[in-house]
């Protein structure tokens, strides 16, 4: 059977796309692979630590392998936090703080429209291809749910009445700028 590493420590993630890929292909998990080690994310853009994550692992292992990079892009923001979103209020900081700042920093702003955005980067001998997903959205002025993670219960989706923290997983994945990409990813190695 073929294999693919999948270079992300998020077990749940691995498990998410082995299940959609099926069993034509193995998705292999950095743990099963014993590593540990934080893998370099230093780029400025989403494309770039997508490249960078999956170069990393491709250079160690010589295996074929992919990585993902999300970005949540708020417009009167001028596209920030982007790149930085998990540690936009701080390095260590928690869902929670992330949320608070961002609240803070559009307070009193009408313009509330944002954009998650994901790039994963596949390495497959030596070559790299990309596999791009959004979900366009607005930022709202108070949290609603408790599903999901990161910035969900603050963002609800264009055409849609609830936040993705209001929604189940399976909903969420059908409309969610990472369930587009990963589709286009696996549509692209089941073709072959
Ligand atoms: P990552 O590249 O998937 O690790 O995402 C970087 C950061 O973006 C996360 O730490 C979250 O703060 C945020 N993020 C990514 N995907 C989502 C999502 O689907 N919902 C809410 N926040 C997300």
């Amino acid at each position: 059977m073929r294999q693919i590493i999948f270079a992300t420590h998020n077990k749940h993630k691995t498990e998410e796309i082995q299940q959609l890929v099926g069993d034509k292909i193995e998705i292999v998990s950095l743990d099963s692979l014993g590593e540990r080690k934080d893998i370099p994310e230093t780029g400025d853009t989403l494309k770039e630590n997508a490249r960078q994550k999956a170069a990393y692992i491709y250079n160690k292992y010589k295996k074929d392998c992919f990585a993902d990079d999300t970005g949540l892009e708020v417009e009167a923001l001028g596209g920030r936090p982007g790149v930085y979103s998990a540690r936009y209020a701080g390095e260590k900081c928690s869902f929670d703080d992330n949320i608070d700042k961002l609240l803070e920093e559009l307070d009193g702003n009408t313009n509330r429209k944002a954009k998650f955005r994901t790039v994963i980067c596949l390495i497959e001998n030596g070559e790299e291809k990309y596999f791009e997903g959004e979900c366009k959205g607005v930022i709202t002025t108070e949290r609603y749910g408790k599903k999901g993670f990161g910035y969900d219960p603050v963002f609800i989706p264009e055409g849609h009445g609830e936040s993705f923290a209001e929604m189940s997983g399976e909903d969420k994945n059908k409309i969610s700028h990472r369930g587009i990409a990963t589709r286009k990813l696996i549509g692209y190695l089941l073709s072959k």
